[in-house]
């Protein structure tokens, strides 16, 4: 963090108030609503979470709400509860017993529906498979699953013993997995033969066999048999899902875990390649994601929700699983690629399982926009009352484009920003009670107290960009990295005193509304003026021809630093030197001649992380024309690195 704050240019002047009868019904109802509780949060925050608290079902209450020493954290301390129980359990006596609380959705179209009592059932059946195994509260159960019911099962039965999962993202490397379970100590490892992946199969039992020739600590895994694919099966260590299942009881009393027991670590990447193991709580953490999903998704009895996200990142966690199934919700959740066999099989779900609330990330939205709105306006999708997104700044453009082409105008967005290490969503729109602003996440959720800060932790006044920071701890906050407690403290409580420092550089506005400005390592300098990408990059999407941009800075010999843009273009447009000059002339005049990229590149997609983050660093070093020498191994499609350097030479 080299200066004081950033410049910030973005101008979005669009504001969409909550419609009456969207507000009438909803959980906030109003912005003085919304207020209300902010600062009811703000004046007393020990008492707003220990009242909200009372909703999550206790084998034994707490004795205090928060014990505070920074930077750690204890939430609801000396109580005992259970994830499991929450999410099932308790809705067993209730209408809610038959009701569907998974719909899973094969990639070939089948469907496969778990009622709440069908799935406690499974996940009992699997949780006394787990102690057959030897596993015991405390052991690190590391999980490599597609996205089936399977996984579901399995990271529920782990909540209901005690044993703390690990899910790596089943579309990772073996080498990749390998560090994961050494790092986590994981002493089981649940996989399946293969999965499916636009239609193909993609071979996850291998993976593991390779990552377990230097992976000791895993002494046993679980196959499950989705893609009916030749495995080898080692003896002794090896055992399918399917036999172990057999005859086993449904009965399996949730264990009374404490507060503070890890539920699950989950790895994230740092700027340094190494990967961090996330440690987050059992009740702090499932209080977090039940609340927000309940205000900020505005869940009802009737909904049908969907996340479009992966069980293999914090989004699948709290938002297929976790904060969903805790409040009683039906969850969809979808094997495989979003636009296969066609681009409209997103939409084609949402029409066939009647979506109500459907969650996204923007990237996914970029794509979609790149396709064409034929694809969406094929179905019928007037099932949905309410969209949301996560992952990254929205563009203004592309949320209009949301806003139009799914929500027929008629749906809230609500722009959801959090991370990993918060566990639950942090800033966001109350779909009923807050007015949204095209590419702001807007207002922090009660109980949150944001700010945007100078290196000395001073609040920047408005429309001054600076660094994104949380306050006061919150109690889905992360516990810290697992066996790391050093890098925990440096990485995010040194920086800011007294402050956690999310990584992010943000602007509040006159009206307080947070604008997120990217993270503070993809801030450019040019000319002495701190610019984040995320700006720029809206300025050149809201021209009609692009699809996607990603901007990053190269050395320039007058400026210190110059702005190259790498853009892709809608179908049907092609790429010339006429149309690189237009483009450079929309930004200055969108934004000023301060951000007016000094070179364009036409690429036919942008290297991104499997979760769907642009990954500027690699654009970084292609456009100072250097080889890369950083981590590629989180790069969803390596080939299109060499494309855009042959790109450079041609
Ligand atoms: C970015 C995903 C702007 C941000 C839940 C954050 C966002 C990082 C938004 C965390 C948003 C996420 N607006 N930026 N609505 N949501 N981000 O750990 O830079 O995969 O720090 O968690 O994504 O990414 P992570």
């Amino acid at each position: 963090m080299a200066s004081e704050s950033i410049t910030s240019v973005l101008k979005e002047k669009r504001q969409f108030k909550p419609k009456k009868e969207f507000a009438a019904s909803a959980h906030i109802k109003s912005m003085a609503e919304y207020q209300r509780l902010y600062k009811k949060a703000e004046k007393d925050p020990e008492k707003f979470w220990g009242d909200l608290s009372k909703e999550l079902h206790w084998f034994k209450p707490w004795k205090k709400v928060l014990q505070w020493k920074l930077p750690y954290a204890k939430w609801f301390v000396g109580g005992k509860t259970n994830v499991s129980y929450n999410c099932l359990d308790r809705h067993l006596d209730t209408p809610r017993k038959n009701k569907a609380a998974i719909i899973w959705e094969s990639e070939s179209g089948e469907t496969r529906t778990y009622t709440y009592q069908q799935l406690h059932r499974e996940v009992c059946r699997f949780a006394n498979v787990l102690k057959g195994l030897g596993i015991v509260q405390g052991d690190r159960v590391t999980v490599y699953l597609p996205m089936i019911p399977e996984l579901a099962i399995t990271l529920l039965a782990c909540a209901r013993i005690g044993a703390t999962h690990s899910v790596v993202f089943a579309g990772f490397s073996a080498s990749a997995l390998r560090d994961r379970i050494n790092d986590a100590g994981a002493k089981l490892v649940v996989t399946a033969d293969g999965g499916y992946r636009k239609g193909e199969v993609v071979l996850l039992k291998e993976k593991v066999d390779e990552a377990l020739k230097e992976a000791p600590s895993a002494q046993k895994v679980v196959v499950v048999q989705r893609a009916s694919t030749p495995v080898s099966m080692q003896m002794e260590r090896d055992v399918w899902w399917h036999d172990l299942m057999k005859g086993v009881s449904g009965q399996c009393p949730a264990a009374p875990i404490d507060s503070e027991h890890p539920l699950f670590t989950l790895y994230t990447s740092g700027t340094t390649g190494k990967p961090k193991g996330i440690v987050h709580s059992t009740a702090g953490y499932l209080l977090g994601a039940m609340i927000t999903a309940r205000w900020i998704f505005d869940l009802k009895e009737t909904d049908t929700y969907w996340c479009t996200a992966d069980i293999g990142w914090v989004t699948g966690h709290s938002y297929i699983l976790y904060g969903i199934l805790a409040n009683g919700v039906t969850t969809v959740m979808y094997e495989g690629a979003p636009t296969y066999p066609q681009p409209d099989r997103l939409w084609e779900i949402v029409a066939k399982h009647k979506v109500n609330v459907f969650y996204t990330a923007p990237t996914a939205i970029r794509a979609l926009i790149k396709l064409g709105k034929e694809w969406p306006e094929k179905h019928d999708l007037s099932s949905l009352r309410l969209l949301g997104t996560v992952g990254e700044p929205i563009n203004p453009e592309a949320w209009i484009w949301y806003h139009e082409v799914i929500g027929k105008k008629q749906c809230p967005i609500v722009d959801t920003w959090w991370q990993t290490e918060t566990g639950a969503i942090m800033i966001t729109p109350l779909p009923g009670a807050i007015p949204s602003k095209p590419g702001s996440a807007t207002l922090p959720f009660p109980g949150i107290s944001a700010d945007v800060v100078d290196r000395s932790g001073k609040s920047v006044p408005a429309n001054v960009g600076g660094y994104l920071v949380i306050k006061k701890p919150w109690p889905s906050m992360l516990r810290g990295i697992w066996g790391d407690p050093e890098r925990y403290e440096k990485q995010y409580w040194l920086d800011i005193p007294g402050a956690y420092f999310t990584g992010d550089g943000a602007r509040r506005d006159r009206d307080g509304y947070f604008w997120v400005m990217g993270r503070v390592d993809d801030v450019i300098n040019v000319a002495g003026h701190r610019l984040g990408t995320m700006e720029i990059e809206s300025a050149l999407v809201s021209h009609p021809v692009v699809a996607e941009a990603a901007v990053v800075g190269r050395p320039d010999d007058i400026k210190g630093t110059g702005i190259a843009a790498f853009v892709t273009l809608k179908m049907g447009n092609t790429p010339d030197d006429g149309l690189k000059e237009t483009l450079k002339k929309h930004v200055g005049t969108v934004i000023g001649a301060i951000a007016r990229p000094d070179e364009i590149r036409f690429a036919e997609a942008l290297p991104k992380t499997r979760s769907g983050k642009i990954m500027r660093r690699l654009l970084r070093d292609i456009a100072a024309g250097v080889e890369t020498v950083g981590d590629t191994t989180t790069l969803e499609d390596l080939s299109v690195l060499a494309r855009l350097r042959q790109d450079d030479e041609s």
